[in-house]
């Protein structure tokens, strides 16, 4: 797959790592792998903004040459330290004997601590700027979207937004815009993005936006690292950012738990009935058949979340546990939340649960159901009841 030309003389140069399943170690799904999103601009003078992962370094320097001598780069952009786009400058350098490396003083330092590279490096800030010909280069830093020393360039002539690891998806696909693409499938991964990336640092998403709006910056389209180009309509991704940022979610409920013997599971069951019943969609997982990264994509989308787990040495199932530690880095706000669980003499589980609810801020709205050994049918009449009255406190919230 050679370039594509996302404006005239502005050039993805990326590479679409399709076979990635895996990302940020093990901790992040790609059932749909992702794309390393580079962008060259030719004008008088010519930047590269963004690199890809090490091991596509090739590719895109293929590309690159497609249009022109790398050697006649005079800027490489380094929008973020991450290996994910800065994992190729070393090779893309060692081509471009001219080229300054321009980033944020943080990036220089982080650049400096991953590569070990003594390289020309051109520190900029908020509102500097870079003049190419016909065009122009703006910064704005963007701490912790996702690192430290995050920054988005901005091309003014063309309302062009490159925000880097922001509003990007990891979707390996042919396609390179978001016109191109099944609508379902591009927001489904933007939220699984949002949700186990950019979620806990969801104030300073609201305060970034706002500040671009501030500075009355107009955005006809923004091109992400990852994943496709909003052109056809990017305010919905922004729109999307805010919403999730601020907890906006449905009334509807994610049920996540796991058993050992089936006792826990059959309350389960009867809790989504339950909740149902009220007209709610509820979502059932159990762990380890779902994916973490998943479930936390449901989360973000769900009012409301009750996890069970029996009782195994005095406290939760550990498959559990993951999910458990996520919620108190995520830090999910606006979330209402419940426990249970089966359990044989002293329990302990739906405290472990509860514990972690408080620690990630989600309010309890429902005592523990706890049941011993395996339910008979008033105690699963019980977990219905649970379920419709929880399904009640979601819609009051
Ligand atoms: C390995 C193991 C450890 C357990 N530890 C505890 C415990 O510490 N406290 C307790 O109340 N029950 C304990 N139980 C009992 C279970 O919680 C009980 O069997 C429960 O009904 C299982 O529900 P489930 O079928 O949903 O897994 C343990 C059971 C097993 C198999
Ligand atoms: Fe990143
Ligand atoms: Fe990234």
């Amino acid at each position: 797959m050679g370039s594509v030309e996302v404006l005239k003389n502005i050039f993805w140069v990326g590479a679409v790592d399709w076979n990635i399943r895996h990302f940020h170690g093990f901790t992040y799904s790609t059932h749909r792998g992702t794309t390393y999103n580079a962008y060259l601009i030719v004008d008088k003078k010519t930047a590269l903004v963004d690199s890809v992962y090490a091991p596509f370094a090739g590719e895109m320097i293929e590309k690159i040459m497609e249009i022109v001598d790398p050697s006649e780069i005079d800027y490489v952009v380094a929008n973020h330290v991450e290996t994910d786009h800065s994992g190729a400058i070393s090779e893309v350098l060692k081509l471009t004997p001219k080229a300054k490396l321009v980033g944020t003083a943080r990036c220089r330092d982080g650049l400096q601590k991953h590569y070990f590279g003594d390289w020309d490096f051109q520190v900029v800030k908020t509102g500097d700027r870079i003049d190419l010909g016909k065009r122009s280069l703006s910064f704005l830093e963007a701490p912790m979207l996702h690192w430290p020393d995050s920054m988005f360039t901005y091309i003014e002539e063309d309302a062009l937004l490159l925000p880097n690891d922001a509003f990007g998806q990891h979707l390996a696909t042919s396609k390179r815009f978001d016109d191109e693409v099944d609508e379902e499938v591009l927001m489904e991964e933007a939220a699984k993005y949002y949700a186990n990336i950019l979620w806990p640092f969801s104030k300073l998403v609201v305060k970034k936006i706002e500040e671009v709006q501030k500075l009355g910056l107009k955005i006809n389209i923004i091109a992400p690292s990852h994943g496709i180009i909003w052109r056809n309509n990017p305010m919905k991704i922004v729109e999307s950012y805010l919403k999730w940022a601020k907890g906006e979610s449905e009334a509807k409920v994610l049920v996540v738990y796991d058993t050992m013997w089936g006792s826990t599971e059959k309350m389960a069951r009867s809790i989504v009935e339950g909740i149902s019943s009220q007209g709610l969609e509820a979502i059932l997982l159990r762990l380890p058949f779902s994916d973490r990264g998943d479930i936390i994509k449901e989360l973000l989308g769900a009012r409301g979340v009750i996890v069970g787990s029996s009782t195994i040495n005095n406290s939760v199932i550990p498959t559990l546990s993951p999910l458990l530690e996520e919620f108190e880095g995520l830090k999910p706000v606006n979330k209402v939340a419940a426990a249970f669980g089966s359990y044989g003499w002293g329990g302990g589980a739906v405290k472990t649960i509860e514990e972690t609810f408080e620690k990630a801020g989600m309010k309890i709205v429902a005592p523990a159901l706890t049941l011993k050994w395996v339910p008979d049918r008033n105690e699963l009449q019980r977990c219905v009841e649970f379920g419709r009255e929880f399904a009640e406190k979601v819609v009051e919230t």
